[in-house]
């Protein structure tokens, strides 16, 4: 994975002494003086979004002016960081109690996918920020929020069962977490049934695999957070075959295993007070003879049998059986996130991820986290009368609702629901991992969704 220059300096540091100013400014300000009229020529109002670059008199940009429009909105800031011509800026204008956001902000607008293509020669631009600023825990927290954005944005063909397997193995040795990782035919003998059948039908080097890591194992004193991620690393809708436009995506159906390794990572480097286990079922939902098919009833390792009406409600599986691991662990909360539904989309678009709980205290906390670094997410109903769109008449479940009841998000998480821990809270996030739009800030391409709200809801709980 490529490592990108870290974009923060201390008001320390050598090149601070350089560092140009980006002024915020609002919508209503007024600005006077040279600057104020170069602002006026160039019809800037200090409009949401807005960059105009200011010259001194031997026509050298000089500062910056940052339109924020009616309110402040801090990861608005992603923008600059991405617009900002390279060298060294500080920021003038940001309220006191948001200087951490802000930092994050221009840390995540400096992202941008170069995997594939030769390194850009104009240099980054790059932030001095206030001392009170945790530097290292706003870097830390965007390595682990870029990651996810490398393993979504990394094509199928790059980023198979193994390479998860691999990235999983170097997070779990970067902190001192034991790894193990069944695979293959194993995964029968180990009674992962619905992860075998799903994830069998590609070739032996991208064999399905369950990945768990288990970090603080034997500190049985700390309370154990278990962290789930769906990994189908191309999601063809198995041989109920996705059409070219629904499938053009499917490298980041791996997006939820993304996000749980990447929440994981940033627990771990937090030190968190928690024991931890990270489930992740990684399979390719592919087509051959070997292929599982509409009709087909498995098994789930819960016991659980399932009629498969539709091969592309695959997430499902998969993720029945690492939740009804997580179960046997006992675990006090556990949260899953999964590139689970296309209905999702439908109900609240490709920005807010909707999150399904039935614990009161989780929601509010997991809310107000969101609320409080600025990332999302809206709470829907596990609506238990829909659970009836899962019954089949030939095995327990049916992997595909009845039609009737339409809410296809809310019908995939009531059937997570059958197979998640009983003990403690459970959340499930059905997130869409990407950006449709590109957007100065906002490339389009792979997108972290609900892990900061989730990291911060858990730093709020477990402090280390
Ligand atoms: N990975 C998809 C869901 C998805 C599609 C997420 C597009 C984000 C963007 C999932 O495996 C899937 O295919 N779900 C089906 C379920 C249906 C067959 C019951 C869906 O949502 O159409
Ligand atoms: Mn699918
Ligand atoms: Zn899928």
């Amino acid at each position: 994975m490529s490592r990108r220059l870290p974009v923060l300096l201390s008001a320390d540091s050598e090149e601070a002494g350089a560092a140009r100013p980006v002024r915020l400014i609002a919508g209503d300000a007024a600005l006077d003086g040279r600057v104020g009229a170069w602002a006026t020529a160039n019809g800037f109002k200090g409009q949401k979004g807005r960059l105009l670059l200011c010259p001194d008199e031997e026509g050298q940009i000089a500062e910056a002016l940052f339109g924020i429009g009616k309110s402040f909105d801090v990861m608005g800031l992603r923008a600059l960081a991405d617009r900002l011509p390279g060298g060294v800026w500080r920021l003038e204008g940001v309220p006191a109690d948001q200087r951490d956001l802000a930092a994050l902000a221009f840390c995540l607008g400096s992202y941008a996918f170069d995997r594939y293509t030769k390194p850009g020669t104009e240099p980054p631009a790059r932030l001095v920020v206030p001392d009170a600023v945790e530097s290292a825990r706003v870097l830390d927290l965007a390595r682990s929020c870029d990651l996810v954005r490398e393993m979504v944005d990394t094509p199928a063909a790059d980023m198979g069962p193994l390479q998860i397997e691999t990235l999983a193995r170097e997070i779990a040795e970067e902190s001192g977490a034991e790894i193990s990782v069944i695979e293959g035919e194993a995964l029968l003998e180990a009674n992962y049934p619905a992860v075998h059948a799903v994830g069998r039908a590609a070739v032996a080097a991208r064999a399905p695999r369950m990945i768990e890591m288990h970090w603080n194992r034997s500190r049985t004193d700390l309370p154990l957070v278990a962290l789930v991620g769906k990994g189908v690393v191309f999601d063809t809708g198995g041989l109920n075959l996705k059409a070219g436009a629904g499938m053009r995506n499917m490298k980041k159906d791996m997006g939820g295993a993304a996000h749980a390794l990447g929440l994981a990572r940033q627990v771990m480097r937090a030190g968190l007070a928690v024991r931890l286990v990270v489930l992740v079922p990684a399979v390719e939902n592919a087509v051959s003879g070997d292929a599982f098919r509409p009709g087909d009833i498995l098994n789930s390792r819960k016991g659980l049998t399932i009629e498969i009406g539709n091969t592309d409600a695959e997430g499902r599986l998969i993720l029945a059986d690492a939740l009804a691991r997580a179960a046997e662990l006992e675990p006090d909360l556990t949260l899953d996130f999964a590139t689970l539904t296309g209905a999702a989309r439908v109900a609240l678009g490709p920005d807010l991820p909707p999150l399904y709980t039935d614990d009161e205290a989780l929601a509010a906390d997991l809310l107000a986290a969101s609320a409080r670094v600025h990332d999302p997410i809206w709470r829907m109903p596990l609506w238990a009368p829909y659970a009836d769109a899962l019954d089949s008449d030939v095995a327990d479940l049916r992997n595909d609702s009845a039609p009737w009841a339409q809410a296809g998000s809310v019908t995939a998480a009531l059937f997570l629901k059958n197979f998640a821990p009983e003990t403690g809270a459970w959340a499930h996030m059905d997130i869409f991992a990407w950006n449709p739009r590109g957007r100065p800030g906002w490339p389009q391409g792979g997108e972290v969704q609900a892990l900061r709200a989730a990291f911060e809801m858990l730093r709020t709980r477990y402090p280390g």
